[in-house]
């Protein structure tokens, strides 16, 4: 099989403006993922070629790209899903500056993952067990099944990057750092709700989300991504009215 790669190429050090490298890849099987074939073209034809990825699994989510007009993860799509002898585009995520080839600027995705507090808040004194000594903080299963599917964000910033609000304003929080945010305010061991809250309620929060529902499609983890915005609205809502 001959797989072509039209790969968006941008070097800030010697080009003017980005533009299409094609590269062809003889002797490619079904079962390649688009990661492996960007490694062909790395490793046989253009070693300047530049791009993230670490696990190769889908585990780490750092190879987001935009493939054939789509934000996928690299190392999940196989050459087979374009049939025969296709060509395959591929693009940086959008949204986000072009560091170079494939690679963006993430620190603005992350300062945005950063403001909704990502982390557990408690400050009261931990249970103790028959001997006194502190022991976990238990929940019902129910509980924890009440914010499970956030639980699986791998912090790709696939959503993020296909959302068109924040391709309108960068400062809107982006869909992922809400699923962040709703996998804290909904955890019943948790103390920091009124804080992430008031983050998510300020203009640039949640509430620059039009529902135009990009964002759960593009999850390679499968989150229910604008359900999780849902709620969370529906917290603020809630809040306000008690
Ligand atoms: Fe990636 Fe899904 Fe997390 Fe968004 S919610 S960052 S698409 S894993
Ligand atoms: Fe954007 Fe998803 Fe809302 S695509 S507008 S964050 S439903
Ligand atoms: Fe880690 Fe693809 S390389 S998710």
């Amino acid at each position: 099989m001959e797989i072509t790669l039209r790969i968006r190429r941008f070097n800030p050090d010697k080009d003017k403006k980005p533009y299409w490298g094609t590269y062809v890849l003889k002797g490619c099987e079904g079962t390649n993922r688009v990661l492996e074939l960007l490694h062909r073209v790395k490793w046989e034809q253009d070693g300047t070629l530049s791009l993230r990825r670490s696990c190769a699994q889908g585990i780490c989510g750092s190879d987001a790209m935009r493939i054939n007009g789509r934000n996928r993860l690299a190392c999940k799509v196989l050459a087979q899903e374009f049939g025969e002898n296709p060509t395959i585009q591929v693009e940086p995520i959008l949204g986000l500056k072009v560091i170079k080839d494939l690679i963006v600027d993430m620190e603005p995705f992350f300062d945005h993952y950063k403001a909704v507090m990502p982390y557990f808040v408690n400050d009261s004194q931990p249970p103790v067990n028959a001997e006194g000594e502190p022991r976990e903080r238990l929940q019902t299963i129910e509980d924890r099944e009440r914010f499970d599917d956030t639980t699986k964000c791998i912090l790709c910033a696939a959503c993020t990057t296909s959302c068109p609000s924040f391709w309108a304003n960068g400062d809107y929080v982006g869909p992922a750092a809400v699923v962040q945010a709703h996998r804290f305010i909904f955890d019943s061991r948790d103390q920091g709700t009124k804080q992430r809250l008031d983050v998510l309620s300020d203009p640039d929060g949640v509430w620059r989300c039009r529902t135009i529902y990009n964002c759960t499609p593009a999850c390679p983890r499968g989150i229910e991504v604008t359900r999780a915005i849902g709620e969370v609205k529906q917290a603020i809502v809630k809040g306000k009215r008690d």
